[in-house]
């Protein structure tokens, strides 16, 4: 089928980037993104794109370049389904909070919604591409909507899971190590490997069934994550022994067969995928009965759950068993660098900790704006909103966040904490000045000789 509308449903992390890079290799497709959220789309029609709802290096340029030309933001949705003749499901897919599953298996409410709204107001054929990370066999229930609530119109299904990491999206999609696409209907795969092919060479796109497609997502981020929670685990052992996370990394990274990536120890992984993929995964495996496969990679989560945690006994304990009244002050809450994402984020869970200690936390993030942390700190229904607004504060400069701060804690590993006078940093503090770095960011000798305790991650 010939594309020359794109509609996709769902203006976050994963559609808006994707969309904007497939509209600019794509002059001739008219690509409308919408969503239900008013505020969003109004933020991604800001004229100042520096406003743009997602942080994202490179994408604004892109939006610039694209929007008002054929690449348009919009929340009139059945309008943008019914002139497209390919359609991108990337809403959310958050982990169950409710009922069976909860806590485990992905939400697929917001996708059964979109299914059941796309069968509702289609009059022309459509090829529906789930885009959100799925757990495997969504497809079939995004088929069974579709034909049996659809009108006569013939609706084709393909899965084609996304893998670009933020921060690097714009990278990713414009140079990505492989396109998947799952499906059935050869003539709907072509399709989109054409929309594709405008920029990503031929041998780099995979044809697969839908099955493998949703797998190898889930599989994906299960072996990433897997690797993190494994060096991690190796980290807590170099601390109680004399070897150096950071050698051991890059000595096993030099097997060819291990390779150098995602190797670096750290207060332990977040972000929307990783941990829901893997629930997904355990989830899918017991409920096949598969306890074994289901305990093996659940390990992968109960060791990040023991790593944030470690990082804050550890904090407590260094503090002289207490924090309470202390300040603390968290340097980044994203949950890695370059993003204002801070879904899953370490930060929250190592806030939490030190709050039940009655500590104080000033938090300073170059990119998430201070309701952002309020909300994920409320979001866990630790302790009553007020308590949060009493017991944590947000600045917009680093240096204000440090002042007479007892320790700080490094959660995320952005450039610019590098750049620091920490001379001056050190001056503001209280004394002993401590640093807790979960990156692993600043050398610990320059610290030491500033006068800084300064403690690490796995050395
Ligand atoms: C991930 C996958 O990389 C991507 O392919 C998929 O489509 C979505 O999920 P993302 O969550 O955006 O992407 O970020 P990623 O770069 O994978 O980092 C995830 C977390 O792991 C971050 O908190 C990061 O700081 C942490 N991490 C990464 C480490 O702690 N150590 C490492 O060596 C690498
Ligand atoms: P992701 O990281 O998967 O892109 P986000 O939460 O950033 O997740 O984005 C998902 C977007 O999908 C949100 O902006 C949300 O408002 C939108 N959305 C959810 N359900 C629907 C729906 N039924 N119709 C339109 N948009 C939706």
């Amino acid at each position: 089928m010939q594309i020359n509308n794109i509609c996709c449903i769902g203006a976050g992390y994963v559609g808006g980037p994707t969309m904007a890079v497939i509209a600019k290799k794509n002059p001739n497709i008219k690509v409308t993104i919408v969503d239900i959220n008013e505020e969003r789309i109004a933020a991604w029609n800001e004229n100042d794109v520096s406003k743009l709802p997602i942080y994202e290096p490179g994408l604004a340029e892109i939006v610039k370049e694209t929007r008002g030309k054929n690449l348009f933001f919009s929340t009139e949705i059945d309008k943008a389904i019914d002139e497209s003749e390919m359609i991108f499901i990337s809403v959310n897919t958050p982990t169950k909070t409710y009922g069976k599953g909860k806590g485990m298996a992905a939400d697929l409410k917001y996708v059964e919604l979109c299914a059941r709204n796309i069968a509702k107001v289609a009059t022309t054929d459509k090829i529906v591409v789930e885009k959100s990370t799925l757990p495997v066999r969504t497809a079939q229930a995004i088929k069974s909507i579709l034909h049996n609530t659809g009108g006569d119109v013939n609706f084709s299904i393909l899965s084609n899971p996304e893998f670009l990491a933020e921060g690097t999206a714009i990278q990713d999609l414009l140079n990505p190590d492989r396109v998947l696409i799952g499906g059935e209907s050869q003539d709907a795969i072509e399709s989109l490997a054409n929309v594709y092919g405008s920029w990503v060479p031929q041998d780099r796109i995979l044809r697969t069934n839908v099955w493998s497609s949703e797998l190898s997502k889930l599989t994906a981020n299960a072996f990433l994550a897997q690797r993190i929670s494994s060096i991690n685990a190796i980290s807590e052992l170099c601390e109680k022994t004399e070897a150096n996370v950071a050698e051991v990394s890059k000595a096993i990274g030099m097997d060819s067969r291990i390779g150098p990536k995602f190797l670096n120890a750290s207060v332990g992984f977040g972000g929307s995928c990783f941990q829901k993929d893997i629930l997904n995964l355990v989830y899918i495996a017991r409920s096949y009965g598969l306890n074994e496969v289901a305990d093996y990679w659940e390990q992968v989560i109960i060791l990040n759950d023991h790593q944030k945690r470690r990082f804050s006994d550890n904090l407590i304990s260094t503090l002289y068993n207490t924090v309470s009244g202390k300040k603390i002050a968290m340097l980044g809450w994203a949950f890695k660098k370059d993003t204002n994402d801070t879904r899953e984020s370490a930060a929250i869970y190592v806030a939490d900790h030190l709050l039940n200690e009655q500590a104080n936390i000033a938090v300073y993030d170059p990119k998430v704006p201070s309701k952002k942390v309020y909300t994920d700190l409320n979001y866990l229904q630790t302790r009553s909103e007020n308590e949060n607004k009493e017991l944590v504060e947000t600045f917009d400069n680093p240096y204000n966040a440090v002042k007479n701060a007892h320790a700080i804690a490094i959660m995320t590993e952005w450039d610019e904490f590098k750049t620091y006078d920490w001379k001056k940093i050190y001056d503001l503090m209280k004394k002993p000045a401590f640093i807790f770095d979960g990156r692993n960011i600043l050398n610990k000798s320059e610290m030491e000789k500033i006068g800084f305790e300064y403690s690490s991650i796995g050395h």
